[in-house]
């Protein structure tokens, strides 16, 4: 027989302890309670560890946050939901940050409470169906939320919109990490102000700073008009500083101080502008390598992560896989005016075991090849090319993949031939230029934002050594 699922719920007051008793028996857990944190953490001590653990924040005596800081310097792994007011916010943001798993606000319905359930504790062998939460976002596009991992990091965000602190969001390109900003902006108090996006990779220095902060008439040759910059069309709002990890040095302690003192000033004046601006921001690079390497200031780090959200890459998410094709192909078919296509059980297989280095924009794209060409086959055999090129993926591999494929497909072999011989200059330009992509697009002679597309395009991973430093960038 297994056995039942333990539950601790820690609150001094005697109507929850009875109120989450009595859900989660329904539900089979084994439920314990204790009525402060000393009797909690005495309860942890002893053992054996409970699977989860419900920690009220506002407590006499201890309160919530020292009971989960030392119940965690006991067990390190313990799970903890932390139960709270609504005006508690900014502590369950810290408390999220001392390690607790989740939160639930005060009064809480069944489902709420099955959420969490649902994001904390593995489920039960036989019960892994996955049921997804989608999401429209302002402006078009959608968010959808099915692993645990998407799922904590979807509660997560409506914890951190209203609290007016920045976040950084960190992940691969393509995994979501604009989408997320969005969402953070329209579940947020900001959500009627704009929501702005700057990508720091896409322009050089001085134009970028002109775009964040505007200028005067005269602060240079050409300003015959004053411009205000992004800092000041956004303020009330959002603005994402994306690709944060790219932007110059002198401009991150310009930034330093707007985030410190909500203060600057345009290019070419002394005056001071304050703002009311909530900065996000995102990157793909290690952020950590950057500071250690001094291309980024370690204190404008701490300033920026405040709350920080890993989006994991699409091949550790595979479970959403499914759902994802769904959700994509009715919006896009609905979007094209075309019917949905079928997607066999062969289909969304092959799409599961594909490696997908662009994530989900590559998913994205794929979804939208396969409703034009109308084609399963070719689809299914695009992604199988897409698994024997992943690694290591030569250009003299994708060619010959090209080339012998189905020579009726005269287009699809031209075009492996090409995309071969471009994959092999840009790859040869990068390793000549110590990976400078800056310097390898000049010397190619195509513009940055082509080569940062084109090296997320091929895959083309920098030597092992920078492999962290130099991950895949998009000046999209
Ligand atoms: N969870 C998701 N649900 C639905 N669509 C998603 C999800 N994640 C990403 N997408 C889609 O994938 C595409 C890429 O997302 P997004 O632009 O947010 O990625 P990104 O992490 O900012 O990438 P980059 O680092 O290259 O800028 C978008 O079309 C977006 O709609
Ligand atoms: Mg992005």
């Amino acid at each position: 027989m297994p056995r039942n699922r333990t539950v601790l719920v820690i609150d001094d007051e005697p109507s929850m302890l009875r109120y989450m008793r009595t859900l989660l028996e329904l539900d089979s857990f084994d439920v314990e309670t204790a009525s402060n944190g000393a009797e909690g953490i005495s309860r942890i001590e002893k053992g054996p560890v409970p699977d989860l653990v419900f920690l009220d924040l506002l407590m006499p005596g201890m309160d919530g946050l020292e009971a989960l800081d030392r119940m965690r310097k006991i067990r390190s792994d313990l799970k903890v939901v932390i139960i709270s007011c609504v005006s508690d916010t900014a502590k369950v943001v810290q408390a999220i940050r001392s390690g607790a798993q989740d939160y639930l606000t005060k009064p809480f319905e069944k489902h709420q409470l099955d959420h969490v359930l649902e994001r904390c504790i593995e489920p039960e062998s036989g019960k892994t169906e996955l049921v997804c939460e989608v999401e429209d976002l302002d402006g078009g596009g959608f968010f959808l939320a099915a692993t645990v991992a998407m799922k904590k990091i979807r509660s997560e965000v409506g914890l951190v919109a209203n609290v007016d602190i920045p976040v950084l969001i960190l992940g691969e390109s393509g995994t979501g990490k604009e989408i997320i900003a969005r969402l953070i902006h329209q579940t947020s108090g900001r959500k009627t102000r704009p929501f702005m996006k700057v990508n720091c990779a896409a322009l050089p220095a001085d134009l970028l700073e002109s775009e964040l902060f505007g200028y005067d008439s005269g602060a240079f040759t050409g300003a015959n008009k004053a411009k205000p910059g992004k800092f000041e069309l956004c303020n009330k709002g959002t603005l994402l500083l994306d690709e944060i990890g790219e932007m110059p040095p002198h401009l991150q302690a310009k930034l330093l101080h707007v985030l410190q003192d909500g203060e600057f000033s345009r290019l070419g004046s002394r005056a001071s502008i304050k703002v009311d601006v909530r900065v996000l921001a995102a990157t793909n690079i290690d952020v950590q390598k950057s500071i250690e390497n001094k291309t980024f200031r370690e204190d404008l780090y701490y300033r920026l992560n405040a709350f920080t959200l890993n989006v994991p890459p699409l091949r550790e998410r595979r479970e959403e896989i499914p759902q994802l094709l769904r959700h994509m192909m009715s919006r896009m078919s609905e979007d094209y005016g075309r019917s949905p296509l079928p997607m066999t059980p062969k289909f969304i297989e092959a799409c599961s075991q594909a490696p997908w280095p662009g994530n989900v924009r590559e998913l994205g794209n794929f979804m939208k090849r396969y409703l034009i060409l109308a084609d399963e086959n070719l689809a299914i055999a695009e992604l199988a090319k897409q698994l024997e090129t992943e690694s290591p993926k030569s250009p003299a591999k994708a060619a010959a993949a090209a080339a012998g494929a189905d020579t009726s497909d005269l287009k699809t072999m031209v075009r492996g031939l090409k995309d071969g011989a471009e994959m092999e200059a840009i790859t040869r330009t990068l390793i000549q230029t110590g990976w400078n992509r800056k310097r390898a697009a000049e010397i190619l002679n195509i513009s940055y934002k082509a080569m940062l597309n084109k090296v997320r395009q091929y895959g083309i991973k920098p030597p092992r050594s920078s492999a962290l430093h130099f991950a895949d960038k998009d000046a999209s």
